[in-house]
């Protein structure tokens, strides 16, 4: 080894020892004579003092180094003089006397600064990510990955599970994304496809009899990006058999328990973890995954304006809309042009238009019209103080409160208001930092309607397992049937989803047909499935926290890239690889491929 110590660990307890070591120039400062640079490697930094009545040869050298220079130290460990320690830095306390030093390597200006933290546009970051990785927070969010992943690996092993790994190339396995697919040399005109998850393999293990696998398993879905997706990313795929929901939902409480406890002990959690039905948790918070460290819940205020003068809310309610309301907390001040942009911001969340109404004076008990200066709306003349005061309860509002109210079908409704509300908890920052505020959402329904193509499509995927008691509705009365699916929620963002699994062939089938694939279609893209069900197949069930998000959450960033070492741009490129890129004739041609002219 080209050292014996890694800087950053150095201290008190190593003062009079010479040591060698190896890093990156981080800073160099030129004290008229006295040269010092602070050396970097992974563990951290170490102050190195050139002085040329000590080493006037590695003095005359640390004029050369420049920052990014990969350097090899040799010096003697001691205390710094008294007055210049330096509290923020872990070897602070002590400095390196140089003896000898020698450039290993050279480098180049970096595009960008290494030693600051300073705003770096993203796609420069990407295109020299390995500089970006040199960087405190990015290094610190790759190690707490590294802690993160073996706590996982560990609390596995320690509960009974077996990492098993399954392939890349295998078959398509919907999870309702496209498919990455990889042509065949072999086989003209036949293609692998990428796993968008191991689902299927994983439960034909548990007809293997494996009982309890899991999987650090990199998934590939070909769909749009966003803060939170990826086209490939990473879960910790669990499965296991003789199980019902209860026994998996211990297991994510205690698993994601004592990872935060071990792992960021600086964040607290809510125990234990709260449990919402979807339906619940809609009609509160207008999605399935909300944030709910802070209140701001939704109201359904149709009934009272069921009997309005207003045509807007008698033709939504006729066509079967709602009319939904949130109270942003002491906003009643907002200007005309902050309510404009509001609205406008509404709308880009798909309302059709945002009604507002400023709670700016007390509404007492008075009955009749309203007073325009202590209520002010567009709808003011249209409303009573009884109206006002009912619609202010269900939302929680008080004076000073701006209540947002959206008219129209209530997907649309639910959608935007839900947006709605994230946004305004943002900007009033209601959120706690410091909460992991995990829950499960239970009692999903087996199948939404897909209006555009007429037909059930499962929730979640088809393996997912009907409620038993459910399962007589499902050739009469699909919607009302509700699944054994489960989901982990955490600070706004969808964490894992599980089911107990269908592990009957007849059911299998079934569902396959009431999903509308054909049979020739069931035997061609799931008979591998169908028939290790006639063998034997024992209950089971499981989930997929997404590994990516999960360290997002615990590095209190905002989007997975930053957790990802090298991940791809919103659309999808790898700006440090470039790719993907264009491939010879030659390897076309092997793979029986023509691009066709666009
Ligand atoms: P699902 O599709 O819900 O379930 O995925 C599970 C978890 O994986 C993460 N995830 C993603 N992370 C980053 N980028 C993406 N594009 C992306 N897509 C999903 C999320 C999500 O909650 N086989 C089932 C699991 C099961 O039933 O056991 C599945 O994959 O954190």
């Amino acid at each position: 080894m080209l050292k014996d110590h890694d800087c950053g660990l150095l201290n008190e307890k190593q003062v009079g020892q010479t040591v060698s070591l190896a890093g990156w120039v981080h800073r160099r400062r030129d004290h008229g004579g006295v040269i010092f640079i602070d050396l970097r490697d992974r563990s951290g930094l170490v102050q190195v003092v050139f002085n040329p009545a000590l080493s006037p040869d590695a003095h005359q050298m640390a004029y050369e180094l420049r920052n990014e220079y990969v350097v090899c130290v040799v010096g003697e460990v001691t205390r710094r003089p008294a007055g210049t320690e330096n509290p923020k830095m872990p070897s602070g306390a002590v400095e390196i006397l140089a003896r000898q030093v020698k450039v290993l390597n050279a480098a180049r200006t970096p595009p960008f600064y290494i030693n600051e933290e300073v705003e770096v546009e993203e796609s420069l970051r990407l295109k020299y990510r390995y500089l970006d990785l040199r960087r405190q927070r990015m290094k610190d969010n790759l190690l707490l990955r590294h802690r993160v992943v073996k706590f996982l690996r560990d609390f596995m092993d320690a509960n009974g599970f077996i990492e098993v790994e399954t392939p890349v190339m295998m078959k398509s396995t919907p999870e309702g994304s496209r498919d990455y697919l990889v042509p065949s040399r072999i086989y003209p005109g036949k293609f692998y496809a990428l796993p968008q998850s191991p689902q299927q393999l994983k439960q034909i293990l548990m007809v293997a009899g494996m009982e309890k696998y899991y999987q650090i398993a990199r998934c590939f879905r070909d769909e749009d990006l966003r803060a939170d997706r990826q086209p490939e990313f990473t879960q910790l795929d669990l499965e296991m058999s003789f199980v019902d929901e209860e026994d998996i939902l211990q297991l994510l409480e205690k698993m994601l328990t004592s990872l935060v406890e071990t792992v960021t002990p600086q964040f607290r959690l809510l125990k234990p973890f709260p449990r919402l039905r979807f339906d619940e948790v809609m009609s509160r918070f207008g999605t399935d995954k909300p944030d709910i460290r802070f209140g701001v819940e939704m109201g359904d205020l149709s009934d009272i304006f069921a009997g309005s003068e207003l045509s807007m809310f008698q033709a939504a309610l006729k066509e079967g809309g709602r009319v939904k309301g949130i109270a942003a907390p002491g906003c009643a001040g907002y200007t005309r042009k902050q309510l404009e942009a509001l609205t406008e911001l509404a709308k880009s969340y798909g309302a059709p238009g945002l009604l507002t109404i400023a709670l700016t004076g007390e509404i007492g008990p008075e009955t009749g019209k309203l007073d325009p200066e202590k209520v002010k709306s567009a709808i003011t003349k249209y409303l009573t103080a009884a109206q006002l005061r009912e619609m202010a309860g269900r939302l929680k509002a008080k004076t000073g409160d701006l209540l947002l109210l959206v008219v129209g079908k209530p997907d649309v409704v639910n959608a935007a208001l839900a947006s709605m509300r994230a946004e305004m908890g943002r900007r009033l920052a209601l959120a706690d930092p410091k909460l992991l505020a995990f829950f499960f959402v239970v009692d999903f329904p087996l199948f939404e309607w897909n209006a555009e193509e007429g037909h059930w499509q499962p929730m979640h995927h088809p393996f997912t397992a009907p409620r038993e008691e459910d399962a007589p509705l499902i050739d009469t009365q699909p919607e009302k049937v509700r699944s054994r699916h489960y989901d982990v929620v955490c600070n706004g963002y969808e964490l894992s989803s599980g089911s107990i699994r269908i592990h009957q062939k007849p059911l299998q089938e079934k569902i396959f047909k009431i999903l509308g694939y054909k049979d020739e279609e069931i035997v061609e893209r799931f008979g591998h499935l169908l028939e290790a069900f006639e063998y034997g197949a024992p209950p089971h069930g499981g989930i997929a926290p997404g590994i990516d998000r999960l360290v997002m959450l615990l590095a209190g960033e905002n989007n997975i890239r930053e957790v990802i070492a090298f991940p791809k741009t919103q659309s999808a490129t790898d700006l440090l690889l470039n790719a993907p890129s264009p491939v010879s004739d030659a390897q076309l041609k092997e793979l029986h491929l023509r691009l066709r002219e666009e």
